[in-house]
């Protein structure tokens, strides 16, 4: 089918690469003489026709910023079959012939059902948390890495002023990547994360091991998704008398915001790029990925049905590169 209106939008938790993603989908569209069609907040807008036409100059200037300009949402109405019949019946009266789709995993979950419904559909996967099957790197993983890094570059000037232990908790849901990978860059002594967790007693033991050793302070990065409470670990801290006085410092959304990196800013317009061509090639039901230096296409089935599992090899070197 020769395609002549496309559409695209962003949904689930925003990321920094979003916007040059849809600026490069929206003049690579143009480029190729589509009209483009900008649904503004997810499944949620899509849903109720939320959606407006969009030309070159609508994409200016919002490369170097973060989040995303058509807005998103998470939209519990999507998971249903009424509001999927929904969604598809918009599209069909707005004379849409694809989809382009910028989100996390459960966003992808979403896209992959519209694909099953018959209608084209290309993701694009966008998540700080880097738990996306099939690609080496989501968009905004490395813009939240680099804030995570600053973070714990100031907190480490105040700490070791203090002789104190910082507990740093990142953002990253169920999935360890942000805090090991900050843990590395970072020089933490101690990493937590639900992946290879270890009993409070060990990380309490690490830190006395560290005050022992004649560190001036030490960093304990923790994912948000380890089943125990930032609290828990400070206490324990507190009742061992490790040595150093205590502080907690949860990034939260913090880490969600700012202008994306280089890194992001190309990965977003490659797959921009490949998600149009992807949909004009006739492609459907699949997500760019990077894979190495490529950008490839994985078929939505494969990426909904797994995890993206982290290298637990950086957690051993983390260990022994903190000593
Ligand atoms: P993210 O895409 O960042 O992982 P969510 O998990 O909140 O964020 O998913 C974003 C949206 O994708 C949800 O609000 C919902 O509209 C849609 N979605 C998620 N999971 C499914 C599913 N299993 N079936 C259909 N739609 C889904
Ligand atoms: O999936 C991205 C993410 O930022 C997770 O790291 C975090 O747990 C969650 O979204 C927070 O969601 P919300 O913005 O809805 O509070």
């Amino acid at each position: 089918m020769k395609l002549g209106r496309i559409a695209v939008l962003s949904s689930g938790g925003d990321a920094p690469g979003i916007n040059p993603c849809i600026r490069a989908v929206v003049r690579t569209a143009l480029h190729y003489d589509l009209e483009v069609i900008g649904i503004e907040e997810g499944f949620d807008g899509l849903i109720r026709g939320e959606m407006r036409q969009l030309r070159a100059r609508d994409v200016g200037g919002i490369m170097q910023r973060g989040g995303t300009f058509l807005r998103t949402a998470r939209c519990p109405g999507f998971k249903t079959k009424k509001g999927q019949r929904q969604a598809k019946r918009e599209l069909n009266e707005s004379e849409i012939d694809g989809i382009v789709v910028i989100g996390g995993d459960g966003t992808m979950r979403g896209t992959h059902i519209l694909a099953e419904m018959g209608f084209p559909v290309i993701g694009v996967p966008a998540s700080i948390d880097n738990d996306i099957w099939g690609t080496d790197m989501s968009l905004g993983v490395d813009t939240a890495l680099n804030t995570i890094r600053e973070a714990v570059d100031k907190l480490r000037d105040t700490a070791s002023s203090h002789q104190r232990a910082f507990l740093v908790v990142t953002m990253g849901r169920n999935c360890g990547y942000l805090a090991l990978i900050s843990g590395v860059i970072c020089g933490a002594e101690v990493i937590i994360i639900p992946e290879n967790e270890i009993p409070i007693d060990e990380i309490s033991k690490e830190v006395i091991d560290a005050y022992d050793r004649g560190k001036s302070h030490s960093i304990i990065i923790m994912s948000e998704g380890a089943s125990y409470k930032p609290e828990d670990v400070a206490r324990k801290l507190v009742e061992d008398e490790c040595g150093f006085e205590t502080r907690i410092t949860i990034l939260g959304h913090v880490v969600r915001g700012g202008s994306p990196s280089a890194f992001d800013r190309i990965l977003g317009t490659r797959m921009g790029v490949s998600a149009i061509n992807a949909l004009i090639a006739g492609e459907s039901d699949v997500m760019t990925g990077l894979n190495g230096r490529e950008i490839v296409m994985r078929k939505l089935e494969d990426v909904v049905s797994q995890s993206r599992e982290v290298n637990l090899d950086f957690y051993e070197i983390a260990k022994i590169l903190s000593r």
